[in-house]
């Protein structure tokens, strides 16, 4: 087994697959399967958000270790065909920072038909792409929103984009890509506008799912004592809203869903940190460099796009990924003594 050193992440070749059964799709040690695909397809973002990017942006990828388009589809369709992955989802960094998304989505919607292909996005000039994203197969599309306040917005995400990512929705919304789902993080100094975001999502129709803030943030300055909990933000949002607890969409969806004001309208939270659902988890991580990451907190990655650029055919790749997926571990472990945040930060996982 070799390992290269990058100073960030130990990329093997080769993971162990002691003990494995012979199964084609992605079981792990402790019973779970992964079918839910995450593809980081850039480091790059538009956006600089406090609890996920340095002030500067990532330092960069060099060009020659980015997937690239055709290997991308390629990884998907044999994730979808060898490993029984039953839905993809493209992130970042920011996706919309590649000009061949629409080649992506096209390239993979062609080869594995009926796969459901999501993007999570930051909004941010969505709204002069989603129409042709959606023509060539894109069918579910989460836009990250923490605040409708401008102002608060700005020093969140060190960028004044606020408008653009509204358009933004509302052109994911024109476009049919139903239900358009906005994810939010809160941190303190936007807990108190949980409430207008709410409000807006309501009037827009869209699907508002609260997550709670991991260490995933690369300044390294996430704190327990400070990170806004599901139990205090439920408390901010009881004030406004009538919110009956109706339980999770089925066992694999993390976020727990709320009824408003006794209607139809849903609002969920994702309580990562203080119910975490490590043990449900079904899911499998592709880097923008084309490593396999078995989990958002392991920093142990296996390397395809080496092997893929050495000639291995594609039953030794879904192999390698298998063997990958094998060695996940049990959870996070953030309430543990131990715990030590991962190297890469969010921005370099993709969520
Ligand atoms: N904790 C939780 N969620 C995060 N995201 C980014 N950083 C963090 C973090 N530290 C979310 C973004 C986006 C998705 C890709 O992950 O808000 O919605
Ligand atoms: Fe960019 Fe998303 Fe990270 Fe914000 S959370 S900096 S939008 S990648």
């Amino acid at each position: 087994m070799t390992t290269v050193e990058m100073g960030i992440p130990t990329v093997r070749s080769s993971p162990s697959l002691a003990g494995r059964p012979d199964v084609p799709h992605l079981v792990d040690r402790f019973g779970r399967v992964a079918r839910d695909l995450r593809v980081s397809i850039t480091e790059k973002c538009s956006l600089r958000c406090t609890y996920c990017m340095p002030e500067e942006g990532l330092p960069a990828i060099p060009p020659g270790q980015l997937l690239t388009t055709g290997e991308i589809v390629r990884l998907v369709v044999l994730a979808v065909q060898r490993l029984g992955v039953r839905e993809v989802r493209f992130t970042g960094g920011e996706p919309l920072m590649r000009a061949d998304l629409e080649r992506i989505i096209a390239g993979c919607a062609e080869k594995v038909p009926g796969i459901p292909l999501a993007m999570t996005t930051n909004g941010v000039g969505l709204e002069h792409r989603v129409r042709k994203l959606a023509d060539v197969g894109l069918t579910r599309i989460n836009v990250s929103l923490d605040t409708v306040d401008r102002g608060h917005f700005a020093s969140l995400t060190r960028r004044d984009r606020l408008p653009s990512v509204l358009a933004g929705i509302r052109a994911a919304v024109a476009a049919g890509l139903a239900p358009v789902k906005i994810n939010a993080v809160l941190m303190p100094e936007t807990l108190s506008g949980a409430t207008d975001l709410l409000q807006w999502c309501l009037d827009e129709g869209v699907e508002l799912r609260f997550i709670e803030q991991m260490p995933l943030d690369a300044d390294h300055e996430w704190a327990r004592e400070t990170m806004v909990s599901a139990d205090r933000l439920l408390s901010v949002l009881g004030k406004r809203f009538e919110l009956e607890e109706i339980g999770r969409d089925d066992q694999a969806a993390p976020a727990g869903l709320w009824r408003v004001n006794g209607g139809t309208a849903t609002v969920g939270i994702i309580a990562s940190v203080t119910r975490s659902f490590c043990a449900d988890c079904d899911r499998t991580r592709l880097t923008a460099e084309g490593t396999v990451r078995s989990c958002l907190f392991s920093d142990t990655e296996i390397d395809l796009r080496g092997a893929m650029r050495s000639g291995t055919d594609d039953e030794q790749l879904a192999q390698l990924w298998r063997g990958a997926m094998w060695n996940k571990w049990a959870g996070h472990g953030i309430d543990a003594a131990s715990f030590a945040p991962p190297v890469r930060s969010m921005g370099a996982i993709g969520g």
